[in-house]
């Protein structure tokens, strides 16, 4: 291999920078000339490619974003844009690529792979949804952003004796729910891998106004059905028997920004080298990640061929500090 790609695809999240930094300097280590995808798929299909350097990718490490721009690229999920793509890499004579993303990013990468163009893939994504990785880059961050939110959402409603309803990104997991609804001292959380229906948010609320809690923290993932809008509705209409007065906070997209912790500049950098390393191997088709403390590579079919399940003991721990 002598010419090899990076890309960042999907929703962003703190860790792209360390982790293309990583890779860059990897290859660079290993006598490769690396070169950088601008917006994930979308700059693979357009050309939109250029020369990484050892000092392109300085001062990055504490950056949030990605240097490189990410998107969503539907004309990739075609054939005809794949094929685009195909002839970029060609026609560059680039020899392999780095994905950095999560379950759609990484999905584009098993779809390269197929067409026979060697690709590695790192789990990336706020989600922490994908399976062969404990942990995705990026996960650390936002649950250290949502807790902060939690702990000062505490403040107020302490204050105020008051629930909250907190919305938490997640898409269809609910993993930044439940760790956040336990390191934050949440009263309930609300995943959609678990049915909790409405009465029993009720009972729950009013129960913790009995018992004499000062407040009522509620996480809720945004894939939580019926949502969090809706199940503010009806508990507002029952407002008189809750004891707490209700209010909504969703923490969106802030989710997402920031410099990347310790943790997660760790692992973006240990998964970004060992990429490239794999990857100079001969180990295309996979994604590395990090299993029970160490790299472990997984094919990237297996990779993303299930959403990854939350830990159920994790779940019965959050409802017993709760009490
Ligand atoms: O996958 C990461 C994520 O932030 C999800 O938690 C969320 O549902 C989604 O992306 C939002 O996507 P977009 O950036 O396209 O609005």
């Amino acid at each position: 291999m002598k010419r090899i790609g990076v890309l960042t695809s999907g929703g962003d999240n703190p860790g792209l920078n360390p982790c293309i930094r990583a890779v860059v300097r990897m290859g660079i280590h290993f006598g490769l000339e690396m070169l950088g995808v601008r917006r994930g798929y979308a700059g693979l299909i357009d050309g939109e490619i250029e020369p990484m350097s050892a000092r392109s990718v300085g001062g990055i490490i504490g950056q949030g974003g990605t240097i490189l721009g990410t998107a969503r690229c539907p004309e990739f999920y075609e054939p005809s844009g794949r094929r685009k793509a195909l002839r970029t890499l060609n026609r560059l004579e680039i020899d392999g690529l780095v994905v950095i993303g999560g379950n759609g990013s990484l999905t584009g990468a098993l779809e390269l792979s197929r067409m026979g163009f060697p690709t590695m893939g790192i789990p990336s994504t706020i989600d922490n949804d994908v399976n062969g990785t404990d942990l995705s880059i990026g996960v650390d961050t936002a649950l250290e952003t949502i807790m902060d939110a939690v702990d000062k959402i505490k403040d107020t409603a302490t204050s105020h004796n008051r629930a909250f309803l907190v919305e938490t990104m997640g898409r269809n997991s609910g993993y930044l729910a439940l760790i956040s609804g336990v390191v934050g001292g949440a009263e309930m959380v609300l995943i959609p891998e678990v049915e909790t229906p409405f009465e029993e948010v009720h009972r729950l609320i009013e129960d913790a106004y009995i018992r004499g809690k000062p407040h009522c923290i509620i996480i809720v993932a945004e894939g939580w059905k019926p949502g969090m809008e809706a199940l503010a509705e009806q508990l507002r209409e029952h407002q008189d028997d809750l004891g707490f007065s209700v209010r909504v906070t969703r923490l969106g997209y802030v989710q997402r920004g920031g410099s990347a912790s310790s943790f997660d500049r760790l692992l973006a950098t240990r998964l970004g080298a060992a990429a490239v390393r794999e990857l100079v191997a001969g180990h295309g088709g996979h994604m590395i990640g990090w299993l029970k403390g160490a790299v472990a590579l997984t094919p990237l079919e297996e990779a993303v061929a299930f959403q990854k399940e939350i830990d159920p003991d994790l779940y019965e721990l959050a409802e017993i500090m709760s009490i």
